[in-house]
């Protein structure tokens, strides 16, 4: 394949990262212009991408492929707005969990998603940014939560990304030890026979529920980035519930709790609106922080 020259696809390409060999013997490595070589209407023929590249131009051409070794801003938002791809993914609120800007930028996209390949498929050991283990691994990912994991655990900072001033048991560092030993949504089983017991849709019991059903990374306007609406998490449920939104007030989280969450023998507050339209949880009006918390042993927990 040459410069402008067979626009045949390379269908192993399923990282899209241009290394050092780039080009004829490596010479197009280090290059900015892609349009010098690359003509826009004849590559990605047979791909759901081809026309919002066509539309976006040769800016959009190092957000997939890397920044070919100058060091210029990989873009990304050029695509993913609110105008573009409104959910993909959904942006709206104030809290995001960005790593410095108030606001939305491609440096922090990059952060998390060093090389997706855009295929309309989430797929956390491709689409997420590798990290290395505690033993210096670059273990793949088998869910989403591991990836969370890398950063927010005790023993094994991120360089860039410590949180060393956190009180020992803060959920920042003390999310790996919950979420291994103690919370209910992570690997230990809950017993599924409580008083209140009983979840939504097609859910079952002695499931693993992704940090990422409850928290949303790209925007929500609850504090510590809890979703605001059901479609920005809760992967697991009907979209069909998607817009039901979520407001957490004052340790309140009976809206979040009752997507999933609805109890068989209605009892305590069980046949109560939350306030989103949806029933099915106990002590609906109260702060459900006290008990229902991470890391909590004594009490219910989280
Ligand atoms: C000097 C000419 C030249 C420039 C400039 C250039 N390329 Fe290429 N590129 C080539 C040639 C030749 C090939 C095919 C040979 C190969 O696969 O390395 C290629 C292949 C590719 C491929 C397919 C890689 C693969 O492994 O099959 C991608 C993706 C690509 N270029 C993206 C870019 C992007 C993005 C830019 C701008 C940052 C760019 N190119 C700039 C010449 C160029
Ligand atoms: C949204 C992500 C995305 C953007 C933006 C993008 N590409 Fe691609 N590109 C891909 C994917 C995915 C493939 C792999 C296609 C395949 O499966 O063969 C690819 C393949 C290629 C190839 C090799 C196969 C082919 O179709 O010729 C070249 C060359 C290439 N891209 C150049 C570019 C250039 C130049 C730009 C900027 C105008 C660009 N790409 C922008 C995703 C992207
Ligand atoms: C702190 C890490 C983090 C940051 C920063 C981040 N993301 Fe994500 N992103 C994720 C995770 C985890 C998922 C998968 C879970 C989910 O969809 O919520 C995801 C999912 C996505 C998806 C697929 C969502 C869907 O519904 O199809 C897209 C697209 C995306 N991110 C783009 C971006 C863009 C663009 C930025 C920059 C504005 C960005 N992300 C910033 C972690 C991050
Ligand atoms: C030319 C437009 C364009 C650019 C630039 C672009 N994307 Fe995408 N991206 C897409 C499209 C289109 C999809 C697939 C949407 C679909 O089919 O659901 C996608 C999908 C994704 C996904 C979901 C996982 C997957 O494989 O589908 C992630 C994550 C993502 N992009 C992150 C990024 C990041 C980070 C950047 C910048 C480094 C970026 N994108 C640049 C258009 C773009
Ligand atoms: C690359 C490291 C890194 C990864 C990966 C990461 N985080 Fe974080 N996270 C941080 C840092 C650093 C902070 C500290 C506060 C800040 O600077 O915003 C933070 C803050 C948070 C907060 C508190 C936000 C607030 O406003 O109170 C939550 C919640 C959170 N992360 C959840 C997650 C989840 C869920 C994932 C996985 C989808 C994840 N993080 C992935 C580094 C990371
Ligand atoms: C995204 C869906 C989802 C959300 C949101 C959710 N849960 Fe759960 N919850 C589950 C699933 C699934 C289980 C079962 C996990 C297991 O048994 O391993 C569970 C289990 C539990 C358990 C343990 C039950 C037992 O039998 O031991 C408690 C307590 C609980 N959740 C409380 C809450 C509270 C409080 C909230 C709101 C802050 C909440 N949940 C939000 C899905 C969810
Ligand atoms: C005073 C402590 C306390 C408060 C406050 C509290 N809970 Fe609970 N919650 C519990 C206990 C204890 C259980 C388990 C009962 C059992 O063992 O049968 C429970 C069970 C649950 C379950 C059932 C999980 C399952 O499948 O078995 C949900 C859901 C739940 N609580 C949601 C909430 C929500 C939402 C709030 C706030 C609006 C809240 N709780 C406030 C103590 C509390
Ligand atoms: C079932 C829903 C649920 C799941 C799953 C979940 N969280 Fe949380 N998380 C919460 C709730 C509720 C809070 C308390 C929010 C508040 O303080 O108002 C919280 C608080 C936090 C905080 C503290 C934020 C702060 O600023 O004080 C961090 C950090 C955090 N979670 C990270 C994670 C990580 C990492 C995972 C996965 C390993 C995860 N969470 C899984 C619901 C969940």
């Amino acid at each position: 394949m040459g410069c402008n020259g067979d626009d045949s696809q390379d269908d192993n390409l399923t990282h899209l990262i241009v290394d050092s060999s780039h080009g004829i013997d490596g010479a197009a490595y280090g290059l900015a212009d892609c349009g010098a070589c690359h003509a826009i209407n004849i590559i990605h023929e047979t791909l759901n991408i081809r026309d919002i590249v066509a539309d976006k131009g040769f800016a959009t051409c190092m957000g997939c492929h890397g920044d070919n070794g100058t060091s210029e801003l990989r873009a990304c938002l050029i695509c993913h707005n609110s105008i573009d791809l409104p959910h993909t993914p959904w942006q709206s609120g104030h809290f995001t969990h960005n790593f410095n800007d108030e606001n939305s930028s491609d440096k922090d996209c990059v952060t998390c998603h060093v090389s997706s390949d855009m295929n309309g498929h989430f797929v956390p050991e491709i689409d997420l940014t590798s990290y290395p283990n505690v033993n210096g691994h670059q273990q793949v990912y088998n869910t989403i939560s591991e990836f969370c994991l890398r950063c927010h655990n005790r023993d094994n900072p991120q360089v860039g990304f410590e949180m060393s001033e956190q009180t020992y048991n803060h959920p920042l560092i003390a999310m790996q030890d919950n979420y291994n030993f103690v919370d209910k949504h992570g690997w230990i089983d809950g017993i599924g026979t409580r008083t209140y017991n009983g979840l939504r849709s097609d859910y079952q019991y002695a499931s693993l529920v992704e940090c990422t059903d409850c928290h949303t990374m790209h925007g929500t306007n609850n504090k510590a980035l809890i979703i605001d609406y059901a479609g920005k998490g809760g992967s697991k449920l009907s979209s069909d519930l998607e817009n039901y939104p979520v407001t957490i007030t004052d340790g309140n989280s009976a809206q979040l709790c009752v997507l999933c969450h609805q109890m068989q023998d209605i009892i305590e507050q069980g046949a109560e609106n939350t306030g989103n339209g949806l029933t099915g949880v106990h002590a609906v009006s109260e702060d459900c922080s006290i008990c229902h918390s991470h890391g909590e042993t004594v009490q219910a927990g989280l």
